[in-house]
């Protein structure tokens, strides 16, 4: 059954984001700061992160689940702040809910723009870069331009867990990032929005001449074009508000929300009926 608005949303209505976890803060940070007026909703489905292991259905289920608890909280758009969700089940979305979706596109045209070097390394979900929207953008962007795509499994649960910089963080971000460099890579991108939140240890890392490009404040500026486009955007002039939830529990997942968006946030549990219909799909995932 789809969930689509029982009376059109009108400007004044809030934008719901989501994310298989944290990560999508990172994009959540950037709306904040292009549009400081718009009333914020943000699920972080960390009760099922990573989506990286999980069935096509079972992301897509998911995905179906928190876009129609997104508009039961009256949404006006929905942002996809997950690469691997956008990979797996943007268009299974877009068929089924008639409200704008804006969703991520890792910075493959901007990086091919920045790269002297003509090496551009992507770090990404296994995936992510599996996907066929990824394939696309390669085939369109990539020509003259070598694209190293590296899938980096354990990163995401270093994130949910608000480790940005410890010993078993870093080794595995040198793990990836060692081998793109070594093959001449000048520009990373970051393909999965919990990456933003290691930057500064990427950087270190990679050292202050190579670029690294995280996509989420173009997708920031892509929202509201669709926002306008729409009517959608708010005239207010007083500061928007978020509102947090998570499918995971909050004794674990409040901190880290609070860490990575900067401020005590007041985080509720997603309600029963979509983590009733989560468990169910886990097992159907078999994961
Ligand atoms: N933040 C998600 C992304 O951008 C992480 C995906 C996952 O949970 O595997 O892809």
């Amino acid at each position: 059954m789809s969930v689509n608005p029982a009376s059109l949303p009108t400007a004044k209505n809030p934008i719901g984001v989501f994310d298989s976890g944290v990560g999508g803060l990172s994009v959540l940070r950037e709306i904040r700061r292009e549009l400081p007026s718009e009333d914020l909703l943000y699920v972080a489905d960390s009760g099922h992160a990573p989506y990286g292991d999980k069935s096509t259905g079972a992301i897509e289920a998911r995905a179906i689940a928190i876009v129609e608890f997104l508009i039961r909280q009256h949404a006006k758009a929905i942002v996809v702040a997950c690469n691997t969700a956008t990979g797996v089940a943007i268009r299974t979305l877009r068929a089924r809910f008639s409200l704008p979706i804006v969703a991520m596109e890792p910075a493959v045209k901007p990086a091919t723009a920045v790269t002297q070097s003509g090496v551009v390394g992507v770090l990404a979900t296994s995936r992510t870069i599996d996907s066929d929207n990824f394939a696309k953008l390669h085939e369109r962007f990539g020509a003259g331009v070598k694209i190293l795509m590296q899938a980096c499994p354990g990163l995401v649960e270093q994130v949910e867990a608000g480790d940005l910089s410890g010993d078993g963080t870093r080794a595995l971000v040198e793990r990836y990032v060692a081998p793109l460099l070594e093959q001449g890579a000048d520009t990373l991108v970051l393909g999965c929005t919990h990456y933003p939140f290691l930057t500064p240890l990427i950087r270190e890392i990679a050292g202050s001449s190579v670029a690294i490009i995280d996509p989420s404040a173009a997708v920031a500026r892509e929202l509201r074009r669709r926002l306008d486009n729409t009517d959608l955007l708010s005239d207010r002039s007083h500061a928007g508000t978020e509102q947090f939830w998570s499918s995971a529990a909050l004794g674990t997942t409040q901190p880290v929300i609070s860490q990575l968006w900067g401020m005590k946030a007041d985080v509720r549990s997603m309600p029963n009926d979509t983590t009733v219909f989560a468990s169910g799909i886990s097992r159907a995932a078999g994961s």
